[in-house]
């Protein structure tokens, strides 16, 4: 069920959007508990990073977090509606670009190096020949420690008997994607399957890189049946230290404000007269 054309007339003209999609990080409390409570974690040492690409962005859930950490970013969605809404939302930051595209091209790219690829629910909907797609037009774009972070169903694997809950696709699973990854010349640092809304291993997190990618790591898959605890916990301690600080819609990354920049010649005098200037 979820081709292409199906996720085209869902998500562009069938889904009202009225929370942006806040609606779906309801197991952890919010969007904003879910990206420092289980995105951020595992995403921390890639970012920031200089150059971002996000698939399948939506109204904006992660973008609002991705934006701080990069100084350019592209959100490429297969609904006109998703485009239209995060180019209004998100025009003060002047450096995002959102593109519609077919649900398998990033051609409008050109030669774009890529420091970090995202996609976190979407590509769970995507088929195996879009994931494929996505994969082989990615590699060639990664700068040498670029990395790709792609959620997608692991269905696949798991030989279910009973109805595919989520709207997974039944096409896709951790081997599937892996296979892929090494067809397109890269190499798979990490595959973590987790569990969705269920106990069952529905999903699974890949992050690749090029073949020749700067970054040293061994391949390891896991098998996480706790991402649905996590989600509870998160839910559990994260409002209690939200709820001191308002919201002013700045909670928005990770990143201090820059240092104060430091006049070298004051900063010689101050070591060598350490009373001078108190
Ligand atoms: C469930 S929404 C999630 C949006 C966002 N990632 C979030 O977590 O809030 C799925 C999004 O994926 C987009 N989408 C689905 N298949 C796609 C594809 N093959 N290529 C690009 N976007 C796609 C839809 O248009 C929609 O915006």
């Amino acid at each position: 069920m979820p081709e292409i054309k199906w996720n085209d007339w869902f998500w562009g003209t069938h889904y009202d959007w009225k929370d942006q999609g806040e609606e779906w990080s309801s197991a952890w409390g919010s969007s904003e508990a879910q990206w420092f409570g289980t995105l951020y974690p595992r995403l921390h040492r890639y970012l920031p990073a200089p150059t971002i690409l996000e698939i399948a962005p939506g109204f904006g859930r992660w973008t609002r977090f991705l934006l701080p950490q990069c100084n350019q970013y592209y959100g490429v969605d297969l609904s006109p509606a998703c485009i239209d809404h995060c180019t209004q939302r998100f025009a003060r930051a002047g450096r995002a670009r959102f593109v519609k595209n077919d649900g398998k091209s990033l051609a409008f790219l050109g030669k774009t190096k890529l420091d970090f690829v995202f996609s976190f629910d979407s590509l769970v909907h995507a088929d195996e020949d879009v994931l494929d797609s996505y994969v082989a037009q990615i590699l060639p774009r990664l700068s040498s420690r670029g990395a790709a972070f792609l959620h997608h169903s692991n269905v696949a694997a798991l030989n279910l008997k009973e109805p595919i809950p989520h709207v997974r696709s039944t096409k896709v699973s951790a081997s599937i994607v892996r296979e892929s990854v090494l067809a397109h010349g890269g190499r798979v640092l990490s595959q973590e399957c987790v569990n969705w809304g269920s106990p069952l291993l529905l999903d699974c997190l890949t992050v690749f890189t090029r073949q020749d990618s700067a970054l040293p790591s061994e391949e390891t898959r896991i098998e996480n049946t706790d991402f649905m605890l996590e989600a509870t916990l998160v839910k559990r301690w994260q409002p209690l230290y939200a709820a001191h600080v308002p919201n002013e819609g700045l909670a928005t990354g990770t990143i201090l404000p820059e240092p104060p920049v430091r006049d070298g010649l004051w900063q010689r005098i101050k070591q060598r007269l350490p009373w001078f200037g108190r």
